[in-house]
């Protein structure tokens, strides 16, 4: 889980919308993908979910912000091992996740890998499919696992298409509604 303390150090310090996207839904189905993949190889499953949350932690911009992973990590850097429940070999692991996790790779330690797929998965929330090539493990790849993250990814997204023509455009509410 992730503690009460951690959620607020991370909600005082976010300097972009909470609710937007890439704020604190999409670290929680971050989370989620994460965990079920680690059910289905050996990635350390503490990390993973520290990963979703810290990962776009640091943004300073929604969009071109080629930096923001490798300011999640410094930032990790400064916090104590007991905040996080984790241990230096884990920090390490946690810190090299969240600095390339946008730099578009796919080899590495399965925990890192586990983490970059969890966020890659989560790219439907922007109207966005993931590309499965650039995805980096076996079981995010598999047609039913990729499609129910992708249903999740987008479930907010169809939600506003459906509800609120001015939040996406009013093109997209009338293909809903015709
Ligand atoms: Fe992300």
């Amino acid at each position: 889980m992730i503690s009460q303390e951690i959620i607020h150090l991370l909600k005082d310090t976010f300097q972009l919308d909470w609710q937007g996207i890439h704020g604190v839904s999409h670290w929680a189905r971050v989370r989620l993908n994460g965990l079920l993949i680690a059910q289905h190889n050996r990635a350390n499953k503490r990390v993973v979910e520290l990963f979703a949350f810290f990962h776009d932690s640091k943004r300073m911009a929604d969009f071109n912000d080629p930096d923001h992973g490798e300011r999640a990590a410094e930032f990790i850097a400064t916090l104590p091992l007991a905040l996080l429940h984790i241990n230096q070999q884990e920090r390490a692991l946690l810190m090299l996740a969240c600095a390339d996790h946008s730099k578009g790779f796919t080899q590495g330690d399965v925990t890192i890998r586990t983490c970059w797929d969890a966020d890659r998965l989560d790219l439907g929330r922007g109207g966005q499919r993931p590309n499965t090539e650039k995805l980096c493990t076996s079981i995010a790849k598999e047609a039913v696992f990729f499609e129910q993250a992708y249903q999740r990814a987008t479930y907010q997204y169809r939600r506003l298409a459906k509800m609120t023509p001015t939040a996406l455009g009013v093109q997209t509410w009338k293909a809903t509604h015709e």
